[in-house]
C-alpha cells in the first residue's frame, strides 16, 4: 500500500470532479471456483483499490460529494474467522490506514444508500462486471440487477478515467518493478525454449515466477508455437524446430500493478531468413512507435504510422503492392495485423477496460473506427504525460482469414495473394513492451530490456 496521503489526495481529486451526489465504490468479494470455500486467487476491484487501498474482500466505500465526507464499510471478523484466518485488523483500523475516520459495518451502507435513494439523491456507481455486484447494487439501490448497467454514472466513469490514466510517481515505481518480473518471466521462457519441450512446461514456469516475485500473472499466459492465433491459451504442443514461440505474458505485483510483454523467438535458437525478414519489420514498427509516442500525439496516428511501416516492408517482400498510404487507409494491411497497437496499462493489464473502452481510449476528438483491424484499437486518443500504454505490433498469417479474403478477392489491388499463400505455415510474430509517456517523449518501463533484436535473441538463446 502507498502512504495514506496518496488515497486521500485521490479521493479529494474525485470530490472536485463531480459536484453532487454519492459515489458508491464496491470492493470485490471472493469468487468461488468449484465450491464456496475453494476460491480463485482473490483480486480486488482496481478502482476500489485506487481510492481505498485495501485488497481484501467484503469492503465498500462512499464519497458523499455534498457533505464532503468519505466512508469506509466492512464487517469486523468474528472469533470463528479468527480461528481460521488468524487475527485481522478491524474495519476502523483499515479505514484509518487510508485516511478515512468514518468506518461502519456493511448494514450501515444499506441504510445510507437507502436514505439517499429515498431523498432522490444521485448515486454514482461504475458498470459492474462481477455477477454478485449486480445483485449487491440491486439490494442497495432497488434497481433491478438486469437494469443496473443502464444506470451507471458516465460522470463517474469519466472522472475515474481522468484520474487513473495519468500515473503518479509511486505508481510508475511499481510498474517498473512489474516490468522487472516480466523480464524474469520472458528470459526464462527463452532459456527453456528448445525443440521437444512442451509449451505447458514453460508456461507453468512463468506462472511460478509471477507468483514468486509478485501476486500472479496479469492475464493468462499466451505461450505457443501457433502465434497466428492472437490469444492462444492452449499449451499442448511440443515445440518444433522451424517454428516460432510467441510468449505474451505479464506479472501482477502484490500492489496489483501489471506488466505485459511479448517476445517471439525461434524454437531452434536461430531465425530463418524468412522469419528474420518478417521479424525485423515488426521490430521496426515497434521501435517507430516509441519514437513517435509523446504528449499531444494521438495513439491512433502512431498505430497508423506503424501499420505503414509494416505495409511498406510487406510490399518490399512482395506480399503487398500498390500505394502504401492508400493500402493502410483502406485497411488492407489488417490481413496481417488485425489488432491495435496497444492499450493503457496500470492496475489492470488492460487498464480500466471494465469502464468502457470508448471512455478509456477515445474522446470527442478521436472516435473508435468500425474498419476491420482499426476497430480493435483500444487506445486512440491524444497521449499525456504519465500515460502508460503498450506498444505491441504484430504480423500474423492466419490461414482461415487469408482463405476468406482471397476467396472474396478483398483488397486484391493491395495484396499479392499468390505470395501470401506461401506464408500460410508461417505462424505469427508479436513484440510488446510497455511505454511511459514522459514530459517530452516516452520510455520503456523496466530497467532492463528483454532481448529483442534478432542478434540479442540468438545470442541469449545460444548462451543460456
Ligand atoms: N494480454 C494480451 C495483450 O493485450 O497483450
Ligand atoms: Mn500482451
Ligand atoms: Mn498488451
Amino acid at each position: 500500500m502507498f502512504d495514506l496521503s496518496v488515497y486521500k489526495n485521490r479521493r479529494a481529486a474525485l470530490h472536485k470532479k463531480i459536484p453532487h451526489g454519492i459515489v458508491l465504490l464496491l470492493g470485490n468479494q471472493e469468487a468461488p471456483a468449484n465450491y464456496p470455500d475453494n476460491t480463485y486467487r482473490y483480486r480486488q476491484d482496481s478502482t476500489f483499490l485506487y481510492f481505498f487501498g485495501h485488497s481484501l474482500p467484503g469492503l465498500a466505500g462512499i464519497l458523499d460529494l455534498d457533505a464532503h465526507r468519505d466512508y469506509f464499510f466492512g464487517n469486523d471478523v468474528t472469533m470463528d474467522d479468527i480461528i481460521w484466518m488468524g487475527p485481522q485488523p478491524s474495519i476502523a483500523e483499515l479505514g484509518a490506514q487510508v485516511g478515512v475516520p468514518r468506518s461502519y459495518p456493511l448494514k450501515q451502507l444499506n441504510k445510507m444508500i437507502g436514505e439517499a435513494v429515498a431523498k432522490g439523491r444521485k448515486i454514482h456507481f461504475l458498470p459492474p462486471y462481477r455477477f454478485d455486484h449486480y445483485l449487491w447494487l440491486e439490494a442497495l439501490t432497488g434497481i433491478r440487477a438486469a437494469a443496473v448497467q443502464n444506470y451507471t454514472s458516465v460522470e463517474l466513469i469519466k472522472a475515474v478515467v481522468a484520474l487513473r490514466a495519468s500515473k503518479e510517481p509511486c505508481e510508475i515505481e511499481e510498474l517498473d518493478k512489474a516490468a522487472h518480473v516480466g523480464y524474469l518471466m520472458h528470459t526464462t521462457a527463452m532459456k527453456m525454449c528448445r525443440p521437444g519441450v512442451k509449451e505447458q512446461l514453460i508456461a507453468g514456469a512463468l506462472d511460478g515466477i509471477a507468483s514468486q516475485y509478485g501476486s500472479m500473472v496479469s492475464f493468462p499466459t499466451i505461450l505457443t508455437q501457433h502465434g497466428e492465433t492472437l490469444h492462444n491459451h492452449g499449451h499442448d504442443h511440443l515445440l518444433e524446430k522451424g517454428h516460432l514461440m510467441l510468449t505474451d505474458a505479464g506479472a501482477e505485483l502484490t500492489s496489483s500493478y501489471c506488466s505485459d510483454h511479448t517476445r517471439t523467438v525461434p524454437v531452434s535458437g536461430k531465425f530463418t531468413d524468412r522469419q528474420k525478414d518478417i521479424y525485423n519489420l515488426v521490430l521496426a514498427g515497434h521501435d517507430h512507435a516509441l519514437e513517435l509516442a509523446k504528449p499531444g500525439v494521438t495513439y491512433q496516428s502512431v498505430h497508423l504510422a506503424v501499420c505503414k511501416v509494416l505495409a511498406r516492408g510487406l510490399k518490399d517482400l512482395g506480399l503487398m503492392k500498390g500505394d502504401t498510404d492508400e493500402a493502410v487507409a483502406a485497411g488492407a494491411h489488417a490481413l496481417f495485423l488485425p489488432h491495435g497497437l496497444g492499450h493503457m496499462m496500470g492496475l489492470d493489464v488492460h487498464d480500466m477496460e471494465n469502464l468502457g473502452q470508448t471512455y478509456v481510449g477515445f474522446d470527442d476528438e478521436v472516435r473508435p473506427s468500425d474498419q476491420f483491424g482499426l476497430s480493435a484499437l483500444r487506445m486512440g486518443r491524444r497521449l499525456q504525460e504519465g500515460f502508460v500504454i503498450t506498444d505491441e505490433p504484430g504480423c500474423y498469417f492466419i490461414p482461415a482469414l487469408i482463405d476468406k479474403w482471397k476467396a472474396a478477392r478483398l483488397h486484391a489491388s493491395f495484396l499479392n495473394y499468390d505470395e501470401i499463400e506461401k506464408f500460410k505455415d508461417f505462424g505469427g510474430i508479436r513484440i510488446e513492451d510497455d511505454i511511459l509517456i514522459t514530459k517530452d517523449g516516452s520510455r520503456f518501463l523496466g530497467k532492463e530490456r528483454i532481448p529483442v533484436t534478432v542478434k540479442e535473441i540468438e545470442a541469449f538463446m545460444r548462451n543460456n
